[in-house]
């Protein structure tokens, strides 16, 4: 977690620094801090909590520099207090470092730097990195050709753990080195200045010329270039790569907040998910190419006998729709896990396993280890039958998991910026949605017709959609009034819908605090139902299909018990049962998920915002979680 900017050009670099700060808020904000260099000497400045403290603390100050690093902090080694808050500088005040990660072996490296006169002022794992480089400066001979990029490179060789860090050094006034180990940092390239970040979307108001630094790598940007080197040393050649982005991608735009936005944004997600995956060649008579454009490669598929998922919360609950969609149209038997599980306790190895990773930021520390360990352990096994196969679901192919699978899905969502999941949520959906009707037709479990049936479905669902935003927003705002009060909220489904209760909970409490279950429906009547009472709301998703008589049965049980019951589900006479409706269209049971989640992400949004929550940045939670 924590984000972390960089500038070394022409311009002032504080103002460069704190709108890229903001742009990286999402991925912690417990303190926030930068570091410059003017007159020759480290100017710092730190706040604790939100970026508007250090704004408000820097307002008044003149500092002119043309250098400067920054970092939004998401608290692991230490209170989140000023004096843990980054830049973390050596003894001499002369190098200021900024990190994103953890260095796991601090405590050995701190007690030998202690052991040799150093002083330490805080608790983070962070504070030995300029202590370390300002040590190998003092150590360097004058014929070292770049005594400071020398000083970083000898200090990340000694450093175990995931980090990306951006250090300054007052001797160095030209020099902003950079160096990544396994957690994300992109340069952007300008003209005669250039820019570090976490993220892209901090670098795209600037340029849209961008360098992914890989694991094991450093670079040394200077007003003049940027040179890149592995950890020994060796000079690289890499080759940027141009975003595209429009920089009204990362701004609210008319919206109050980045969810709100990115809840109206999904019809046209599907939309896109559908242009870029539904193959407009196919033809439901003519097998002989595949309904989707995914293109996955052969070695994934061949002689499939399972699916195995790995994931972290929303990608979660998005993975269990695929394990519905890939059990029930492709006939594959899948298992979803808890990446932060599973790592710990795998299931024993099954063969001809393909093993997928769904994660929206692609950096999420449980599931890439989970999926590391896959390979290694799949590797060491010799029987070809076991060998690893990987696959990612991401929204962003550049990330640290495009490295890690043999082949990405990218949901193509563009950036979220709203720590709760949305849009990300149902193009994940949609991959799965491509990936079991491409598994269904490469093993014939499902017709020409019935194919083509679905894929219709999907083609209605954008315009679906937007019907379904349009009535409902206002109408769900003016509900949202009536839980000031509430404490506990109980969501439940069955089937396909059943992680869409999962998934409304989750978006209540993360974003509300209310506390909140998601349930299978017919599971409430073996504990939970001792929850409920008239101060419980129950929100049933109940779609006509499958087991739509029976989450009727279960909601009547609920509210037997008193319990206010809100029905997801499409106007008619059956909806009668509940005390207020949040509508949705007719729609076949099995694509109903794109449409159900889209009132529960509403109603969490109106309450929170009801309460003057902080939406987009709710309290302990960060974007990409990329610590264990
Ligand atoms: C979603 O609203 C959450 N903030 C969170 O559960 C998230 O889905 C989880 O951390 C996994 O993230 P990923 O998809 O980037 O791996």
């Amino acid at each position: 977690m924590c984000g972390i900017v960089g500038y070394i050009g022409t311009q002032s670099a504080t103002e460069i620094l704190l709108s890229g700060l903001e742009k990286l808020e999402y991925r912690g904000y417990d303190s926030a801090g930068l570091a410059t260099i003017w007159e020759g000497q480290i100017k710092s400045v730190r706040a604790k909590g939100k970026l508007h403290n250090l704004r408000e603390k820097l307002a008044g100050m003149e500092i002119p520099a043309n250098i400067g690093i920054g970092h939004t902090r998401w608290a692991t080694h230490g209170k989140p207090e000023e004096y843990n808050a980054h830049p973390h500088t050596d003894d001499t005040g002369r190098v200021a470092v900024v990190q994103n990660g953890i260095v796991e072996n601090y405590r050995e490296l701190r007690k030998e730097l202690e052991g040799r006169g150093h002083k330490f002022v805080s608790d983070t794992d962070t504070e030995v990195i300029p202590h370390l480089i300002a040590e190998f400066l003092s150590n360097s001979s004058g014929n070292d050709r770049e005594p400071f990029l020398d000083a970083v490179r000898q200090t990340v060789n000694k450093l175990d753990g995931a980090f990306a860090i951006a250090v300054i050094c007052a001797d160095y006034p030209r020099e902003l080195v950079v160096a990544r180990q396994q957690a994300p940092l992109s340069i952007g390239l300008g003209q005669g200045e250039f820019f570090c970040a976490s993220d892209t979307p901090a670098l795209v108001s600037h340029t849209q010329v961008v360098l992914t630094l890989e694991n094991g790598e450093v670079a040394r940007l200077t007003p003049l270039g940027v040179e890149v080197y592995n950890f020994e040393g060796d000079r690289l050649n890499k080759v940027p790569r141009i975003l595209n982005w429009s920089p009204t991608l990362v701004e609210k735009q008319v919206f109050k907040h980045f969810m709100l936005k990115e809840i109206h944004e999904q019809p046209n997600v599907v939309r896109s998910c559908l242009e870029a995956y539904i193959n407009s060649d196919w033809d439901a008579m003519n097998s002989l190419v595949s309904p989707t454009n995914l293109k996955l490669l052969p070695s994934l598929y061949k002689n499939l006998e399972q699916v195995e998922i790995f994931a972290c919360g929303t990608s979660w609950h998005a993975s269990l729709i695929g394990k519905y969609l890939l059990e029930q149209l492709a006939g594959i038997s899948t298992t979803v896990n808890y990446a932060s599980e599973a790592r710990y306790a795998p299931s024993p190895l099954r063969a001809n396993t393909l093993t997928i990773g769904v994660t929206q930021s692609g950096e999420t520390a449980d599931t890439l280890a989970a999926l590391a360990m896959e390979q290694q352990r799949r590797y060491l096994d010799k029987p070809a039958e076991f060998k690893s196969r990987l696959l990612g679901i991401t929204n962003r192919a550049e990330s640290s998991l495009a490295n890690l699978v043999n082949q990405i899905i990218d949901i193509q969502a563009g950036i979220e910026i709203g720590v709760a999941a949305t849009k990300t949520f149902v193009a994940q959906v949609m991959a799965f949605y491509f990936l079991a009707i491409d598994l269904a037709w490469q093993r014939k479990s499902l017709s020409g017709e019935k194919i083509a049936e679905i894929i219709n479905g999907l083609q209605k669902i954008p315009a679906q959609m937007e019907q379904m935003l349009e009535t409902q927003d206002s109408q769900i705002e003016d509900f949202a009034h009536q839980f000031n009060e509430t404490q506990d909220f109980i969501f439940v489904g069955r089937g396909i819908n059943f992680p869409i209760a999962l998934e409304g909970a989750l978006k209540l409490k993360e974003i509300s605090y209310i506390h909140a279950e998601g349930y299978p429906a017919g599971e409430m009547k073996h504990g939970p139902i001792a929850l409920l009472d008239d101060k419980v709301p129950v929100v049933a998703i109940a779609m006509p299909g499958f087991v739509y008589e029976k989450v009727l049965s279960n909601a009547q049980e609920a509210k037997a018990r008193d319990a206010r019951l809100i029905g997801v589900t499409p106007e008619g006479e059956e909806a009668d049962v509940f005390d207020d409706v949040l509508a949705v269209p007719e729609v076949d049971e099995l694509l109903s998920p794109l449409l159900t989640v889209i009132p529960l992400q509403l109603l969490a949004y109106h309450i929170a915002a009801h309460r003057g929550l902080d939406v987009d940045q709710p309290r302990n939670l960060a974007k990409s979680v990329t610590v264990e």
